[in-house]
């Protein structure tokens, strides 16, 4: 059977990983494991980009050997899914010889009638490694030297005009397939925003494309086959190695590809979804099932930029809140289909509020020894539930409300996988505090500390109202394990939920007495795990 195939970026080792950075990786490797959850399918990947003038450059400005800058940097992005759990499945390097041979060998099948020989002449984006039509580019007067300066209309950065030989690709024999493949399956391109996008570029689209530069000027790179004078074209090169991965050409990278899903930020959507699927319909290659572009972290309102000197560093952010505690801020925060204004200041107030305040509120009100005594799972008395003919229960403190919010727990596992499948993380995150919060208004409704427990009516109601708790505690747990799941566990072996039972199939079992099963953990002691949840961040 064909294995679950989700891909990040790989990136460019020109400067260390920031939070965008982590942010895209951490969408890909949310959505491997909420599918691992819900349907056991299991891959995931990161890698970094390290070719072409923008690396060699930083390099040297380091005062150091390629490769030796490469493997430093390259490390750095492997440290970062260490420090924030993120496992890879393969962790891809371009400069890796696997690399080398798979992008040559997906040349000479794509030359075969889609690669010539041409001049090119135009405005080039050494930073951005490509070249650029008028339209994209801009005169801007520099504030402090006064000079007018050319600039990449998109990214900023300078481009100069430039002419060589090159080899082409027949980019414009491939763009109506495109268009037709992008307009008649609407989840090709998600979300929305960014199908418009590409739709867009396509339309924009003018001629044929550059796939070489020449040795001379862009010496680190991979050669082009039989000619040493050209190095292949640094997006081809990246893009193949979503192939590389799978072992292609080799016969066994069909359990791999196609892949289920390319997650990238929307600054390289015309490279996945116009360059890329055009370089595969070349090679006779199946295209990717989906590509899923997010927009971008900014600083008050601008750009995350070296140059800027506003990036943000996640390791520190990891020192200070926790990675988990920061991961749960990007996966809580971060929208697909708008940018998102990153404050150091909302990730103290996120955490607080929902961690500590909701989730880890409800789950020491519920494990306090004054409402819960005997630490005990205690049993859901479904007998105080039943309504008579005038529909009111043989308990009448037992309101609308409370059957709502079980109704509510019920439908959690169904609600985020909805939400989740959609990478709308966020939504899912809401729904899980919505029922913690509604948890605790349960407790705070009734006044449940105020019940006395040797009252045999308010033990039954004091009772129930804990079981509902811990249920959904429970459901949220394990429904948090693919998002934060040191957290998850803490939660879930505080209540000691037996990691066999923390199931997506445990999960769409809760309330079971209401249909008149037994629920196997009534009367289960609670685990001995006193500490709390999570500490309060400063705020
Ligand atoms: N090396 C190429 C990708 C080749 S993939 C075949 C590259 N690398 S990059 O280091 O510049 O990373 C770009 C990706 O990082 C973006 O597409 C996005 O996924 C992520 N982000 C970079 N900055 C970001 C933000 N400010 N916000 C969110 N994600 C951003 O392009």
């Amino acid at each position: 059977s064909k294995t679950y195939y989700a891909t990040t970026p790989i990136y460019y080792v020109n400067s260390v990983p920031h939070i965008g950075h982590l942010y895209t990786t951490t969408l890909a490797h949310t959505a491997c494991q909420w599918g691992q959850l819900v349907s056991g399918t299991e891959c995931r990947l990161t890698g970094t980009d390290e070719y072409g003038s923008k690396v060699m450059k930083a390099a040297a400005a380091n005062k150091m050997e390629p490769l030796d800058y490469c493997n430093k940097i390259s490390a750095r992005f492997k440290d970062m899914s260490d420090k924030f759990g993120i496992q890879y499945y393969d962790f891809i390097r371009t400069t890796e010889g696997r690399h080398r041979d798979t992008v040559q060998h997906f040349w000479v099948v794509q030359s075969n009638g889609y690669i010539y020989k041409g001049s090119y002449e135009g405005w080039y984006c050494t930073s951005d490694e490509t070249f650029l039509t008028d339209s994209q580019i801009e005169e801007v007067v520099d504030k402090h030297t006064g000079k007018t300066q050319l600039l990449s209309r998109d990214s900023g950065h300078p481009v100069e005009w430039t002419k060589e030989t090159n080899y082409m690709f027949s980019l414009s024999l491939f763009i109506d397939i495109i268009r037709e493949k992008v307009l008649s399956d609407p989840n090709f391109v998600y979300p929305a925003k960014a199908k418009n996008t590409v739709l867009r570029l396509l339309d924009e689209h003018t001629g044929d494309l550059s796939v070489s530069r020449e040795s001379s000027r862009v010496p680190w790179g991979i050669p082009v086959p039989g000619d040493p004078t050209q190095t292949i074209y640094v997006w081809m090169d990246a893009l193949v190695n979503y192939l590389t991965v799978t072992g292609y050409p080799d016969t066994g990278y069909v359990k791999m590809w196609p892949a289920d899903v390319h997650f990238i930020g929307v600054d390289i959507l015309k490279f996945h979804a116009v360059f890329w699927p055009a370089f595969l319909l070349a090679a006779g290659l199946e295209l990717p099932k989906q590509i899923v572009a997010s927009c971008h972290w900014t600083i008050e309102n601008s750009k995350m930029s070296k140059s800027k000197g506003n990036v943000v560093d996640p390791f520190k952010m990891a020192d200070s809140v926790t990675a988990e505690g920061f991961k749960y801020f990007l996966l809580r925060q971060g929208v697909l289909e708008h940018d998102c204004n990153y404050r150091e200041q909302l990730v103290y107030e996120v955490i607080n509020a929902d961690i500590v305040n909701i989730l880890g509120n409800c789950l020491n009100r519920a494990v306090a020894k004054r409402l819960n005594p005997q630490q005990k799972y205690p049993p859901f008395n479904k007998e105080i539930f039943n309504k008579d003919e005038n529909g009111n229960c043989r308990d009448g403190r037992i309101t609308d409300l409370d059957f709502a919010y079980i109704e509510q727990v019920k439908k959690l596992p169904e609600m985020a996988n909805i939400h989740c499948s959609k990478f709308h993380f966020y939504n899912a995150i809401f729904e899980m505090m919505s029922v913690a919060r509604e948890a605790n208004m349960m407790i705070h409704r009734h006044e449940a500390w105020k019940l006395d427990s040797k009252d045999p009516a308010d033990l039954l109601l004091l009772e129930s109202i804990i079981h509902s708790v811990f249920e959904g505690l429970r459901v949220t747990g394990i429904l948090l394990q693919p998002i934060i799941p040191i957290l998850a566990d803490k939660l879930l072996t505080r209540l000691n939920i037996p990691q066999s039972e923390r199931t997506w199939a445990k999960a769409n079992e809760s309330f079971l007495e209401l249909n008149g099963l037994s629920e196997p953990l009534v009367g289960t002691s609670l685990g001995n795990d006193k500490s709390l949840l999570f500490n309060r961040v400063k705020n």
